[in-house]
């Protein structure tokens, strides 16, 4: 027999825009149900995304220091090293199983109930948890709906991901061995990342890029061809400016045609054993009963939303990756608290341009804001304050001195339009740029505030002094 619940707030699916959602109706004092019908919460991020390929990255990163010698000069010398796969595997399986456990105590702490199914809404305040026959679990009434269903990876038009040698991000996440010759479509977030953590494990790696830059959208272009540069110089090989064509399987091989985007008729067929697709995700909003509601989804597949987060059905709301904006953990879990003030009554606000992003390779690349390009393309007028990490006290004693800071701050009001990082700990020190950024912070306000001393973070200091006085003290 299916149940019958009666709630105030449904939530669909439990990624980090979902159960963040549901953590936060419960504590506003909403009866919260989430749906989600994955066998575990916490969505792409924690399962297939965010984590493991953080874990994946920290273990490869040991390696090659410890495999290229990088502790010699630290006075470390290791002999013999050697890698366990099969151990970096399980350190990965258990951070994600630790953490999306913890949403499940989290969801007993504050009094959410997980349905386990697929959630379909059958009416502007009713929705059903299908088990995988499609039969009917439960039937939620409710006064309101979040959907937070998210994306999938985009597939490429006549390749069919056997997850062992065609790949998507998910099989990249658990080969069982290392590529020989390993290619990646698309140079965006995923294809640097993930490329980096088989690169660093031994693989020869290939990124074909439409672009003519990589890094994706919204990076600067001098940070663009910095780090094209640092993975150049770790045998990176590019392709820019060309397409993938097709691919197709030949005994152990797989060939890759691609051309020229310039000029199609310059093509080519390269040759690897593993091919990463990663050429963006889309909105995943599969038998969700939009239709019947009268919710039309956008030329991309995204379901367009007020700025309060709600479809064109007042009680249904949605958030995350199925919706407009970057496709990003964090953006999820901002409108998943927002939308949930909001139902109860309070502000809706967020500031798109105050999303950080940060691709985690060695250094770390974090932006916040406008590019220059950015600057450029909107007439606004602007100056640079730019200090190397050569310069700073830190990166010396920890020899990780590549990279630098740049700041891009208004010419007239010296207000701070965009940060820009190279940093072995970009991932950590951007968050201060978006703070300062949130609060409408000077150049001069930065620099005019105390940092301790000897920390990376004195880079973005100095940076801040040279972009509003013209001078850094230590460069
Ligand atoms: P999701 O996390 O996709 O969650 C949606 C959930 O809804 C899923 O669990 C799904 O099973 C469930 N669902 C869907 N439909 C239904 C239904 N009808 N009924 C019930 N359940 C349903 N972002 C970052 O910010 N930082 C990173 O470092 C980062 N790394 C990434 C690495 C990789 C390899 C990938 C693929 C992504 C990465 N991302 C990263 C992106 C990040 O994972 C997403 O932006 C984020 O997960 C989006 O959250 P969400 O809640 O909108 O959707
Ligand atoms: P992406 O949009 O970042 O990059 C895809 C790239 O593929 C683009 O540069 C595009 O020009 C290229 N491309 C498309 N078709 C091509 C073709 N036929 N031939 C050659 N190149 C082609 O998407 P990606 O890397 O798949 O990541 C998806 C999303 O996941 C990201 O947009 C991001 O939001 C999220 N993500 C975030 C991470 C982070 O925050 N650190 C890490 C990983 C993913």
């Amino acid at each position: 027999y299916a149940s019958t619940i009666e709630a105030d707030l449904v939530v669909i699916g439990g990624g980090p825009g979902g159960y963040v959602a549901s953590i936060k109706g419960a504590q506003l004092g909403m009866k919260t149900v989430c749906i989600e019908k994955g066998e575990t919460l916490g969505g792409t991020c924690l399962n297939v995304g965010c984590i493991p390929s953080k874990s994946l990255l920290n273990s490869s990163h040991y390696y090659h220091l410890a495999h290229a010698g990088e502790l010699k000069k630290f006075g470390i010398l290791v002999d013999n090293v050697k890698l366990d796969l099969e151990r970096v595997m399980e350190q990965k399986r258990n951070t994600v199983k630790a953490l999306t456990g913890g949403i499940v105590g989290l969801y007993k702490k504050n009094k959410v109930e997980w349905v386990k199914g697929h959630g379909k809404i059958t009416s502007p305040n009713q929705v059903n948890a299908l088990g995988p026959d499609g039969s009917v679990i439960s039937t939620i009434n409710t006064k309101n709906i979040i959907i937070a269903t998210g994306s999938e990876v985009t597939p490429f038009p006549g390749l069919e991901f056997d997850e062992k040698q065609i790949i998507s991000s998910t099989g990249c996440l658990s080969l069982s061995q290392v590529p020989k010759k390993f290619i990646v479509i698309g140079a965006g977030v995923i294809g640097l990342e993930l490329g980096s953590v088989w690169q660093r494990l031994g693989a020869e790696v290939t990124a074909v890029e439409f672009l003519p830059t990589i890094g994706g959208v919204g990076i600067d272009g001098e940070v663009s061809q910095a780090i094209q540069k640092m993975l150049v110089k770790d045998s990176w090989n590019f392709k820019l400016g060309t397409k993938v064509t097709a691919a197709r399987k030949q005994g152990n091989d797989i060939i890759v045609s691609v051309e020229n985007v310039k000029d199609p008729s310059k093509k080519e067929e390269l040759t690897c054993d593993t091919l990463l697709v990663c050429v963006g995700r889309r909105p995943y909003t599969t038998n969700l009963g939009l239709e019947d509601l009268g919710i039309e989804r956008d030329e991309k597949g995204r379901i367009p939303v007020n700025n309060r987060f709600q479809t064109v059905v007042p009680s249904i709301y949605a958030i995350g990756d199925c919706i407009h904006g970057p496709m990003l953990a964090h953006k999820a879990e901002d409108e998943g608290v927002i939308t949930v003030e909001g139902i109860a009554g309070g502000a809706v606000h967020i500031d798109y341009n105050c999303v950080p992003s940060v691709i985690y390779l060695h250094p770390e690349v974090g932006w916040v804001g406008k590019s220059e390009e950015d600057l450029k393309k909107e007439g606004i007028e602007y100056k640079i304050g730019k200090f190397p990490y050569l310069a700073n006290s830190r990166a010396k004693t920890n020899a990780e001195t590549e990279g630098f800071i740049k700041i891009l701050a208004d010419k007239n009001t010296d207000k701070i339009l965009g940060v820009h990082m190279i940093c072995s700990c970009a991932g950590e020190l951007i968050n201060e740029a978006v703070l300062a950024m949130e609060y409408g912070a000077s150049a001069e306000d930065v620099a005019r505030t105390c940092h301790a001393h000897p920390t990376f973070a004195e880079a973005f200091k100095e940076a801040n002094l040279a972009a509003y006085f013209g001078k850094p003290v230590n460069f």
